[in-house]
């Protein structure tokens, strides 16, 4: 067996991961490992910009962290940690500004500072963005920027399973996708930073890659996912194929309208409009469908003819792109056809309470970005937060576990055993399913997200949770017996979407179990049986974990007290 040993492991190289490596790489032997090349990691797929009070535009001079802060825990319907937030907020001028001189290339203002454009549930335009490419530029940034300082990269490693000495993180397995080799990286300090598992819904703006293998490794190795029931749906995403259109276009003006030409924002969001917070920006394209006010019974129209040829070529080049070579339209001429889909996972790996930013209880165990949930989003992230989050907390981590120095390793037979025991279960894993004569995992992974569609949606009713939950377990027994047809583990993509499935089932069930526990409705989570928030009852973050008798769950307390719990109006 292939043993590779490091200071410290980062799992994933989007934006969390690789600002992580980066700054751990200036003092600590450093590996990063991914399961696809670095600039291939979803983070490339962020379009509309990341968010900091810099007050660059003549509307947004009033700005500050705070009022930033403050817009986040508002969004978050109060469900967010609030020392979280206003740590994050205080950061992200610093993080935009270091992007920037790293050589980000940020749109411009005439006067040469950095663009800012409004963004949905913000008092003022903070987002700084890329043309509508923020992403694939930041992530292109922090890449040269790793390479440049010589971190060491396994990509096309598949990360299976986490291993433990003596209640500590000791070092993980992974599968080497090239060769089929089982490896085992030892390590004292691990920092998942996995990204995302949108991919357990069918209709999402998320990369296939997006399977939640992180948060999967740690559940199995008995950290709680906190508050997976708090799933993003963008407003807008093309019908059909359910691609990413950005918030941006509605920053930059775009209306949307039902089939009575009535822009319908304004029943739910007078104010705010169309710059509503995505949870209810989403709602109410539903509900125009549902109504019956839908085009095709299917979508809405988001209009950016009025913007001009100009504007949308400058500022939205990539939605036009999007739009002609994957709907037939062109923005110029006509609107664009949209519907909700699953965007964005506020839960995932549970954090300690108390503990440091990213720490779980298992200790040498961290975890930053999509995978986790450190709170900063709460019920409900706000538009232009998450590639803020990744940057803030990838920095962070690094200064923190330098700040800690590095742990006393455990011995080297107590490690033998721990990897040899987990490469022990692994091989019998595979052996069972080159045996077993059950459904092929693609049958099962093609239910488990038609269900989560269909019954875990934007809106959700006790029947129709409980619907999820009976199928989803069904399909955990079902996965016991099902197949990979081919043994040469050599590129076996066949194999790789299998133990992909094997976390998404865990994810799933988890995600339907803590939304029928929410007798409430909150951000993102709204039960039409209980339609009103319930702070006396539910103002708690949940902690799924698996007991003797399959999943329980726990609460933890919410962070609060810089800003007042009120009502949500737009
Ligand atoms: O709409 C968007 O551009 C998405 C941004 C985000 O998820 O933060």
């Amino acid at each position: 067996m292939r043993i590779e040993e490091f200071d410290v492991l980062v799992v994933g190289a989007g934006l969390s991961g690789l600002r992580a490596g980066l700054e751990l790489s200036t003092k600590w032997n450093t590996a990063i490992i991914s399961k696809v090349f670095p600039v291939r990691s979803h983070s490339g797929a962020a379009q509309g910009g990341i968010n900091a009070a810099l007050g660059n535009l003549e509307e947004g001079k009033g700005d500050t962290p705070k009022s930033h802060a403050f817009d986040t825990v508002k969004g978050s319907d109060y469900l967010a940690d609030q020392d979280v937030v206003l740590f994050m907020c205080e950061e992200a001028p610093k993080i935009v500004v270091e992007f920037e001189s790293m050589g980000a290339p940020f749109s411009r203002l005439e006067s040469g500072l950095i663009a800012q454009r409004p963004f949905g549930g913000a008092g003022f335009p903070r987002t700084c963005y890329a043309g509508d490419r923020t992403g694939h530029a930041l992530l292109h940034t922090l890449n040269e920027q790793s390479v440049r300082m010589g971190v060491t990269f396994f990509d096309e490693y598949f990360v299976i399973d986490l291993f433990m000495v003596e209640g500590k993180i000791a070092g993980l397995i992974a599968l080497d996708i090239s060769n089929g080799e089982l490896v085992s990286f030892r390590s004292p300090y691990i920092i998942l930073a996995s990204g995302g598992f949108g991919r357990i819904f069918k209709r999402s703006t998320n990369a296939m890659i997006n399977t939640g293998d992180g948060v999967g490794a740690a559940f199995r190795a008995g950290i709680p996912m906190q508050d997976v029931e708090f799933v993003q749906f963008h407003p807008t995403t093309l019908y059909g194929t359910n691609i990413l259109i950005t918030e941006g276009a509605r920053g930059e003006g775009g209306y949307l309208f039902n089939t009575k030409g009535e822009r319908f924002m304004e029943k739910t969001a007078p104010k705010a409009m169309e710059l509503a917070p995505r949870d209810i920006v989403a709602r109410s394209n539903e509900t125009e469908v549902i109504e019956g006010r839908g085009f095709e019974d299917a979508y809405v129209h988001l209009d950016l003819t009025h913007l001009g040829a100009e504007k949308i070529k400058e500022r939205l080049p990539g939605i036009r792109e999007i739009s002609i070579y994957f709907a037939g339209i062109d923005p110029i001429e006509k609107p664009i056809p949209v519907q909700p889909g699953q965007h964005y996972s506020m839960g995932g790996i549970g954090t300690k309470f108390n503990g440091d930013y990213g720490q779980t209880d298992l200790p040498g165990l961290y975890t930053i970005g999509e995978c986790s949930c450190l709170s900063v989003h709460g019920a409900n992230r706000l538009g232009g937060n998450s590639l803020l989050e990744t940057a803030v907390f990838g920095r962070y981590i690094g200064k923190k576990l330098i700040e800690k120095g590095l742990p006393i390793k455990p011995s080297s037979s107590e490690i033998q055993t721990a990897e040899s025991g987990t490469i022990e279960r692994i091989e019998r894993m595979f052996t069972s399913w080159n045996v077993n004569s059950g459904k092929k995992p693609v049958e099962i992974r093609e239910e488990m997200g038609e269900t989560m569609n269909r019954n875990v949606g934007v809106y959700r009713t006790e029947n129709e949770l409980k619907k999820a939950t009976i199928t989803l377990k069904k399909l955990q027994h079902e996965f016991l017996d099902t197949q990979v047809l081919t043994e040469d583990r050599r590129f076996n993509y066949g194999l790789i979407r299998t133990l992909e499935l094997r976390s998404m089932l865990d994810i799933a069930e988890a995600t339907a179990f803590a939304s029928l526990w929410r007798k409430e409705s909150r951000g993102a989570h709204f039960r039409t049986d209980y339609p009103s928030r319930n702070d006396d009852d539910f103002l708690v973050h949940t902690m799924v974990h698996r007991g003797k008798e399959g999943l329980e769950i726990k609460t933890k307390p919410v962070k609060l007290g810089i800003f007042e719990v009120k009502e949500r109006k737009y």
